[in-house]
């Protein structure tokens, strides 16, 4: 949790100018806590079902370890990840395996230790996961990714079940996809798995989904298809700013009643912005401050190559002076990278007096923000440190 205590910025009773004190900024700071309460509380919400973190939206260890250590499982969609998530504890038949361009190392490995699933993205794909079978001598469980082609509330390119989208199965292959599963010896067909896309809010987009899963169960059962498991993929969203998230209890409210009466033994979620984007702070320290234009720019160490989500997506984060001073003043706070794009936070209202050498805290960093992070005009990574 960020408080501030005698004008000085805390993430969990830490000062942040303690951490900043060994490791270069930027850096990426995270609450366990936050993340430990945020694991617990999805599998109370569901808590017969597998929860699967998307390592895409972090793999830092530590964070890992925990939630490894709470239970959950892992979703992951290369050899990388599948190897993190190994590292960390998650045991294979917790691992869900997604990706639309899986690499046959990626197959072989998740394959042979015995994933829990597969999500087959493509029929094109079935060839290649029986290949990969063969040579481990093992079958593969698979699930189906279904794209029901739902125009969901969220950013553009944070939709992956729209029409036309290059993800998962469209409707009018699934039935014989299913079948072509079925039909090799080496497949096993766990279930039908969906992925609504990211960053949903709106209860109304989860409505949306659970009408499309439960019409696409029944559509496949009317064709003899036994569908065991319902994999709802992950999407559950934070607001960004001071409102409250949803919750996995209000997702179960909407969901539950959409599987009544189908059969389905299983459910698999895989969340990954839900359980950590607010655990995270970008901590990065002022460089310059430029007055031009009428505006203040606020340079900072760290931009579009620490925490690409501004730039790539328009996304807001409130970003906090760690220490506090009034009067507040506008400031566009922006990255060090040659690129008009590399703009923090367009707006935000920061202390009148802020000066080189001060830090500034990005907030709800933690999903995305690492894990994106890249060497733009060959900066180093940001570091990563965990608060206990
Ligand atoms: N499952 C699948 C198949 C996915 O593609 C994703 C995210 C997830 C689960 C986890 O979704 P989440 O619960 O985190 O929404 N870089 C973007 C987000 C891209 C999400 C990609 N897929 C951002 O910074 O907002």
């Amino acid at each position: 949790m960020l408080t501030y205590r005698q004008g000085i910025l805390h993430l969990d009773g830490r000062p942040v100018p303690d951490l900043a004190a060994g490791l270069p900024t930027p850096f990426y700071a995270y609450s366990l806590r936050l993340v430990q309460q945020r694991a617990a509380a999805f599998r109370q919400a569901f808590p017969d079902a597998l929860v699967a973190f998307a390592l895409k939206a972090n793999r830092f260890a530590p964070l890992l370890h925990a939630l490894a250590r709470a239970g959950l499982g892992a979703d992951v969609v290369s050899l990388g990840e599948w190897r993190a998530a190994r590292a960390a504890g998650f045991p294979p038949a917790r691992i869900v395996v997604n990706g639309n361009a899986k690499s046959d190392a990626l197959l072989r490995a998740s394959i042979a230790a015995g994933a829990h699933s597969l999500n087959l993205d493509a029929v094109e794909e079935i060839p290649r996961i029986v290949a990969a079978a063969r040579a481990v001598g093992r079958p593969a469980r698979v699930a189906l990714r279904l794209n029901p082609g739902l125009d969901m509330h969220t950013h553009p390119h944070l939709q992956v079940a729209a029409p036309g989208s290059h993800f998962g199965i469209p409707p009018a292959q699934w039935v014989d996809a299913a079948r072509a599963v079925q039909q090799a010896r080496e497949l096993h067909l766990v279930g039908l798995h969906f992925h609504a896309g990211s960053q949903l809010t709106a209860a109304q987009d989860w409505h949306a989904l659970g009408r499309a899963v439960r019409e696409a169960v029944q559509r496949l059962q009317a064709a003899g298809v036994t569908v065991d498991t319902v994999n709802w993929g992950g999407g559950l969203g934070v607001t960004y700013t001071d409102a409250p998230d949803p919750t996995p209890q209000d997702l179960a409210a909407v969901l539950g009643p959409y599987l009544e009466g189908l059969g389905v033994q299983g459910q698999v979620f895989e969340p990954g912005r839900w359980l950590v984007a607010r655990a995270g702070v970008l901590v990065v320290r002022v460089v310059q401050v430029k007055h031009a234009w009428g505006r203040r720019f606020v340079a900072v160490d760290g931009g579009m190559n620490a925490l690409l989500r501004p730039a790539l997506y328009g996304a807001r984060h409130r970003v906090w002076p760690v220490r506090a001073g009034e009067p507040r003043q506008p400031a566009t706070v922006v990255g060090p990278n040659c690129e008009s794009a590399d703009v923090l936070a367009p707006e935000v209202a920061l202390p009148a007096d802020l000066a080189p050498g001060d830090l500034l805290a990005v907030l709800d960093a933690g999903a995305y923000g690492a894990s994106m992070a890249n060497g733009y005009n060959a900066r180093p990574l940001p570091r990563e440190v965990v608060v206990l």
